[in-house]
Formats: C-alpha cells, sequence, structure tokens
C-alpha cells in the first residue's frame, strides 16, 4: 500500500470506529479488507477495549491533560497494543500520516506507554466470575445469564471463544449448484484442503483463508456456489423439499433457504417467499434465476398480517419459519449484535416470533410440517416457543448428527436440536420440526 493509500485507510478506519462508537453504524460500505477487519475486531472486543482504556486514562488524569483526539484513536491504540504487541515505534508511523500536532504525538506516546502497566489482576480485583469472564472474553452479561439455566459457565465461555475465533481461522461453508459435479469442483481446488461435509451433500467445508480467492471466482460471481452457513442448509435439507409440493417461506429475504427450497425439490416445489423488508427481498430475483427455477411468487408484507388471501388458508404442505431473532447465535460474523442484546430486544422478538408460529400454523394444511428456525442461543428463541404449541402437533425424532435441544423440564424435545459452533461449527442455531396433527 502507498503512503497516501495507507493514510486513507486509517483515517478511513478512525471514523467509521467513531460512527460506531457514536451509534452510526455503517457496515454496508465496507469494502477495504484491513479497514473491516479492525472494525470487526474492535467492535468484537468493545467492552474488553473499553475497560482496559478506561482504567488507563484514569491512571492518567493526574499527570495528563487529554488533548482533543476521537475516542476511536485510543480504541484502535488498545487493539493494536493488546492483541497485535504492536511497538510504539510501528504506531507512531500510522499516526504520522494522521497529521496530529505534537501535543496529541506527546499525550499519545504517554498513554501508549502507560498501557504497557496495565495489570489484569489488579484491574478484576473485586469483580466476581461472571463479570470477570465477560471482560476478559468480551462476552455480553446479558447472553451469561441467559443461558446459564440451560448451559455451563464453561460452554458459555467456549461457544463464545469459537464464535470469536471463527472469524478469523475458522473454516467458512458453501453450498454448490446442482450442475456443478462436486468431484471436479474438489479437484480444481483441492490446494484449498476442501472438507466434504459428512451429512449434507453437495456442502463443503473450506479454510477463512481462501475466502477472498473463492470470492473472485466465477462460480461465486455466477452465483453457482453460495457461502452459507451449515446450519441453515441443514434447516431446508431437513424440511426435506420434494416436487409439487406447496411450500411457503415465510421470513425469506434475503432468501438463501428459498434458493435451496427450489434446488432440492428439483426446481419444481411451488413456492411463496414472502418477506417484510423490501431491499431484502427484492434480492430474491437475482438469485432465483441461477436456479432456473420459476415455480416461485415474491409477497412483499408481513407475515403476521399476510397478503396471501385468507381463502389460501391451510394451504401449504410444508412452511418454513426461520424468524427474525435477537442473532445471538451470529456474533462470528455479526460482531456488534453482541452489544445490543438486552431483555427489550429479546422481547420484542419473542412476541414476532410467538405470531408468526401462529400464523404459520393457520396456514399450513393438516399433516404439513412447520420448520421453524432461529439462528439464536436463547431458549426463548427456541424451545420455549415450541412448547407452547406442541399440543398441535406430532414430532419426528430429528437425526442424531443434530444435538438434543436444551432440556426443559429434565427433557430435551423430541422434534426439536440445536447446533452449536464447539461441536458443529457453526451458527448457534436453533431448529423445530413439526407435523401438524389432523385434527387441527
Ligand atoms: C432470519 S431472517 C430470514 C433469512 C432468510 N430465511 C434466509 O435464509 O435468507 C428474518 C427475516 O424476517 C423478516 N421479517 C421480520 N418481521 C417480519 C414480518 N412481520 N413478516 C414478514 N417478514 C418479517 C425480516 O425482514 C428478515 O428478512
Amino acid at each position: 500500500m502507498n503512503t497516501s493509500k495507507k493514510s486513507q485507510g486509517i483515517q478511513l478506519l478512525l471514523d467509521l470506529i467513531q460512527n460506531y462508537l457514536d451509534d452510526n453504524y455503517v457496515k454496508q460500505y465496507l469494502e477495504d479488507n484491513y479497514v473491516k477487519h479492525y472494525l470487526m475486531e474492535i467492535i468484537r472486543y468493545k467492552n474488553k477495549i473499553k475497560f482496559i482504556l478506561n482504567k488507563t486514562l484514569r491512571s492518567m488524569k493526574y499527570d495528563m491533560k487529554q488533548p482533543l483526539f476521537q475516542d476511536s484513536l485510543l480504541f484502535y491504540a488498545v487493539y493494536v497494543f493488546f492483541w497485535e504487541k504492536k511497538n510504539l515505534k510501528k504506531i507512531k508511523k500510522e499516526l504520522l500520516l494522521l497529521s496530529l500536532n505534537r501535543e496529541q504525538i506527546q499525550y499519545f506516546q504517554r498513554f501508549y506507554d502507560r498501557l504497557s502497566y496495565f495489570n489484569w489482576e489488579i484491574a478484576l480485583k473485586g469483580k466476581n466470575e461472571k463479570e470477570q469472564l465477560s471482560i476478559q472474553k468480551a462476552i455480553p452479561t446479558f447472553f451469561i445469564n441467559k443461558l446459564l439455566p440451560v448451559m455451563s459457565l464453561d460452554d458459555i465461555k467456549l461457544n463464545s471463544e469459537k464464535m470469536d475465533n471463527q472469524a478469523r481461522k475458522g473454516y467458512f461453508t458453501i453450498r454448490i449448484n446442482s450442475e456443478i459435479d462436486l468431484d471436479e469442483f474438489e479437484n480444481k481446488f483441492k490446494y484449498f484442503n476442501l472438507v466434504r461435509d459428512e451429512i449434507i451433500p453437495k456442502t463443503i467445508h473450506i479454510p477463512l483463508k481462501h475466502k477472498s480467492k473463492i470470492i473472485t471466482t466465477h462460480f461465486y460471481q455466477e452465483n453457482k456456489i453460495i457461502i452459507q452457513d451449515k446450519a441453515s442448509i441443514a434447516s431446508v435439507f431437513l424440511m426435506d423439499p420434494q416436487p409439487n409440493e406447496k411450500i411457503c417461506d415465510l421470513c425469506a429475504a434475503p432468501g438463501m433457504k428459498t434458493r435451496l427450497i427450489a434446488q432440492l425439490s428439483n426446481n419444481k416445489a411451488k413456492i411463496v417467499a414472502l418477506d417484510f423488508n423490501w431491499d431484502r427481498l427484492k434480492k430474491i430475483r437475482p438469485m432465483m434465476q441461477k436456479t432456473s427455477s420459476k415455480n416461485y411468487h415474491l409477497v412483499h408484507g408481513d407475515g403476521l398480517n399476510s397478503p396471501i388471501r385468507e381463502t389460501k388458508n391451510a394451504f401449504f404442505d410444508k412452511i418454513l419459519l426461520d424468524a427474525p431473532c435477537t442473532g445471538s447465535g451470529t456474533f462470528s460474523t455479526h460482531p456488534e449484535l453482541k452489544w445490543r442484546q438486552n431483555q427489550k430486544f429479546l422481547n420484542q422478538n419473542v412476541f414476532l416470533q410467538r405470531d408468526l408460529i401462529e400464523k404459520a400454523i393457520n396456514m399450513l394444511k393438516p399433516g404439513g410440517i412447520l420448520l421453524y428456525s432461529t439462528c439464536s442461543f436463547y431458549p426463548e428463541e427456541g424451545e420455549l416457543q415450541i412448547i407452547k404449541v406442541l399440543d398441535r402437533f406430532e414430532v419426528e425424532k430429528l437425526p442424531s448428527w443434530i444435538s438434543p435441544s436444551y432440556k426443559i423440564n429434565n427433557s430435551s424435545f423430541r422434534g426439536a436440536g440445536r447446533f452449536f459452533p464447539t461441536i458443529h461449527k457453526t451458527n448457534g442455531f436453533f431448529i423445530a420440526k413439526l407435523k401438524k396433527k389432523n385434527s387441527n
């Protein structure tokens, strides 16, 4: 990178960090990989960085007056000091690119020196085990508290760590279109250490370091391969879409699963894909063009007050309800969601899910299948939703490669299961497959 490009890069990064700190997060504009990497990392570890920063600033307040520069520079400095062990000489080169004045540089040098005196044992004194875990591993306390009834503290820690590490050095998963021969594809990319999924056909895991190369291939650019989490692929795979079935994808956008429903039914299922959000919904059409499926209708509307006419109630053989949720299982790719977790956000989602489930039941034929899923760890968005409607369904046992659901009242649900980052190398994900009783 030449100097002016570097200078633009670091300035853009600091502006974006500052925007995030000021609550104006604009992730969709991130195209520069260097900027994206640092921004995501700093957001991922926000509470830990803030803790170190506050302790350090407090220790400086008697001997240095803080000159005016944005907090973002201090957040960046803490990150590169602790996570990358970058020394002052190296970071000074970047500071010079920012045209700081002498007073600011002096202050920064002092601050950077002080970071080396930071001591975890002293800093965490008086904090209980949960608080220490939250700060040291950057896990939201709300997340810890919600999961403690169903998971050990150690499992919470391991799953969180796995999500954080997965973003840097894990695997990503692709699903390849039916027209591509798997052996040929594997042969073409044999130097990439591809791992074929043991269960789900046409699904391959690839080390993350090759992602930038994969997305420049014509396979990706022409939508012949899709990057998708294995748990998401599994939910459609379990629904088992068949030719001529009438299938509703009730929260469909941006259509990753709609596309898979079409593919798995050899483009012969009759699909209605509905979503509330037009900007996301309109992305489905170009994606579906690649499947050569013409058997689908996009419906822009509210699933709770569906524009699908009442006379068409009890119309569908299968409904996929991949419900809106807190995203607490997706911190790997959405670290910004870590710091949005709270009771109000959870309640909003729980109420919406409950009503959408009710609507889905009404639209399902007797004997029809409801596949309900959320990318969340919370039992409130999984087991505790399903328990409310269980008497209207027969449950079908899920395959043993899916982990059992959490135990509620000492037993897990036969028709429900979970994916965990630690076990399946996926997002945290809940799945339930339920068959509507004929008497309903
Ligand atoms: C988890 S995402 C769905 C992802 C999608 N199934 C896929 O695999 O690409 C949840 C979706 O629900 C939609 N949604 C939220 N509330 C809705 C409502 N009341 N009616 C219909 N869609 C809604 C959101 O716009 C969002 O696109």
